[in-house]
């Protein structure tokens, strides 16, 4: 077995803003049985990275910790595990994957095999980075926690977003009637692209609009600011229809609160007959559902290198610069999905 690998990763040292992202070296020993090493070819980010910066976030890291929970990496080298392990890519094997503790800000990171998704050929590892969390999170809106059929109608709450776009992408292959709310510039022209006919949250009430569009309510919403949203989406709903949350934005510094009383609101609203709520926590997913993670993070790598998902990026950046990305992003001078690349 190999050598230990002196590399660089991005750590957060305390919790803060963009300035707290440090380079700074590390070592990484041999894999461990049912582990492999990778070389990190390009890491997502997302905003759920800045709220870990933050110190904000439900499944919060303690400091130091390293954030991202997606990347694309090639195997450096493997240890087999014991029992019913995955068997060990070969060096060089280029695989993506969504880490559940984070981490993939860096040069080399050691994963369990049974995380290690191949990268089907020709497909870009800038354009698979985008992908795992933002597809996933999608997936598991849609086909675990919906159950939506082709010709149901939804409501997609913050659909320019990164999540949102992945919601929009999927649900049109699904042959979904899709509504979507957005405030930013350009949204209705980006909305339409993914078939999604556009509705202004800053601009409109949304119950009304919908009301008019939807006079019979629709049959899910899917929704990631929670308060006042939470009750607009449970009023849409169509009879039998759901709402499923995926997060709660929070007043800063109290997000973790915050988060908890959405989440117990939203089983308290599923106690009520005739429609139904759901929560999904994506990372907590992926570890209950290892065939799940595997069966649905190799289709969506297939549909990027057919061409049929294909998100829009916000640029492709040195993984050095994270910081000026956070505080970028903080800024909103950035949209669309920004990958960090090592190399
Ligand atoms: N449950 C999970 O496992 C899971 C997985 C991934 C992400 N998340 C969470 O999901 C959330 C979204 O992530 P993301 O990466 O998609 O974020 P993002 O790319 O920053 O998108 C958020 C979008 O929300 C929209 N928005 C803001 N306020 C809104 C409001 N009041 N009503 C409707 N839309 C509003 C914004 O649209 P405009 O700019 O057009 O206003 C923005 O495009 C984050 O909180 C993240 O932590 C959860």
């Amino acid at each position: 077995m190999g050598d230990d690998i002196v590399h660089r990763r991005i750590t957060v040292r305390r919790f803060g803003g963009p300035e707290e992202l440090r380079t700074v070296r590390a070592t990484l020993p041999p894999p461990q049985p049912g582990h492999a090493r990778l070389r990190v070819l390009a890491a997502g980010v997302g905003f759920t990275d800045l709220m870990a910066r933050s110190g904000d976030y439900l499944l919060q890291r303690r400091v130091p910790f390293t954030p991202g929970y997606e990347l694309v990496g090639e195997v450096v080298d493997a240890a087999p595990g014991e029992g019913d392990e995955a068997a060990p890519p070969p060096p060089g094997t280029r695989v993506a994957a969504a880490l559940t503790k984070m981490g993939a800000y860096s040069e080399y990171v050691s994963l369990p095999l049974r995380r290690l998704v191949p990268l089907p050929d020709g497909l870009d590892p800038v354009r698979a980075a985008a992908l795992p969390l933002d597809y996933l999170t999608a997936i598991s809106v849609l086909e675990t926690h919906a159950r939506v059929e082709p010709g149901d109608t939804v409501l997609i709450q913050g659909a320019g977003g990164g999540v949102g776009q992945a919601i929009s992408t999927l649900g049109r292959l699904r042959g979904l009637t899709m509504y979507g709310t957005a405030s930013s510039p350009g949204s209705a022209e980006r909305l339409a692209r993914h078939g999604v006919t556009f509705i202004d949250y800053r601009r409109e009430d949304v119950e009304r609009r919908l009301r008019e569009l939807e006079p019979g309510g629709v049959r899910a919403v899917f929704d990631h600011i929670g308060g006042a949203n939470l009750g607009t989406g449970y009023r849409a709903l169509a009879p039998g229809g759901v709402l499923v949350s995926y997060a709660f934005a929070g007043r800063p510094g109290r997000m973790v609160a915050d988060t908890v009383r959405g989440a117990a609101r939203v089983k308290l609203m599923n106690l009520r007959p005739g429609r139904r709520t759901a929560l999904s926590m994506v990372p907590a997913e992926i570890k209950a559902g290892p065939a799940w993670y595997r069966e649905s993070l190799a289709r969506v790598l297939q549909l990027a290198a057919d061409g049929v998902v294909a998100p829009e990026t916000g640029g492709v950046y040195p993984l050095t610069d994270a910081a000026r990305v956070h505080a970028a992003l903080e800024r909103r001078e950035i949209t669309g999905k920004v990958v960090l690349t090592p190399g």
